[in-house]
């Protein structure tokens, strides 16, 4: 990035992160993101965290479980509160199809990652439209969900919590690695009961494909992929 670039308030965070804090990571700033390097781990992993790159774009079709779990019969689920923000790459999705996500995050570094790039993808015609329909922001969830009075606001509230590690199952891929070692999971049962009463329409939970729901209310309907499903809870029966 050039002197003369205006440095964003994510790139100065970034640019001036501690290596007492993340001591075995590089975080490198480019122009469409951040490149990061956890050159400790076993296998050495480093991910370029973009939205505009094509690996992630390709992700971006139309018939899969999440669009399919995100939506209704009557096609009128369009706020969705995305309570796990992470890198943002299921935030991206739902909005490149059509709905507007108001993605929260608890942790600092991620945030800060998922805004730059989003600021960055807001930048370009390719990725503008989605990118606009997205909303970021550094909060715990479980503070949003307490401090939110205008209940039923968004249709469909999302919960994507980080996997348990089991030993038995396939490590998940280089970024979500990456995502476990960063960061943690924090107040999700209380989220997800909160979530039950706040959303319109539907809260909607990624587990891994043979994993026990989140809770022990059965989920009224379930999109399936290959190593993952969506849980869909309905929250108003007469409009699903
Ligand atoms: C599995 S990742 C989500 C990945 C995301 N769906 C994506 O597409 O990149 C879970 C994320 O939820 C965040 N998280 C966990 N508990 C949270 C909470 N109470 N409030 C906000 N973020 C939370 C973690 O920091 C982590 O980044």
């Amino acid at each position: 990035m050039s002197e003369a670039a205006d440095l964003s308030k994510e790139a100065k965070f970034l640019g001036n992160l501690d290596q007492e804090i993340h001591p075995n990571l590089d975080i490198t700033v480019v122009e469409d993101g951040v490149i990061i390097d956890w050159f400790q781990s076993p296998d050495h992993l480093q991910f370029k965290h973009s939205y505009t790159e094509p690996r992630l774009i390709r992700r971006l079709q139309p018939r899969q479980a999440l669009v399919k779990a995100c939506n209704n019969k009557q096609h009128s689920i369009n706020r969705i509160l995305d309570l796990t923000g992470g890198w943002g790459i299921d935030s991206l999705i739902l909005a490149y199809h059509g709905r507007n996500v108001t993605m929260l995050e608890h942790n600092e570094l991620v945030y800060h990652v998922a805004s730059y790039s989003l600021n960055y993808a807001r930048s370009i015609q390719h990725t503008r439209a989605a990118a606009e329909c997205i909303e970021i922001i550094h909060i715990n969830s479980l503070d949003f969900l307490l401090a939110l009075k205008d209940s039923k606001i968004y249709d469909c509230i999302y919960l994507d919590p980080l996997f348990p590690d089991h030993k038995s199952s396939a490590k998940p891929a280089g970024e979500m690695q990456i995502l476990q070692h960063l960061t943690q999971n924090q107040d999700i049962d209380q989220c997800f009961e909160l979530a039950l009463e706040k959303a319109g329409k539907r809260v909607v939970v990624k587990r891994p494909a043979k994993s026990r729901p989140i809770s022990d209310l059965s989920a009224d309907l379930v999109y399936r992929e290959k190593t993952i499903r969506f849980d869909v809870y309905l929250t108003n029966r007469g409009n699903y």
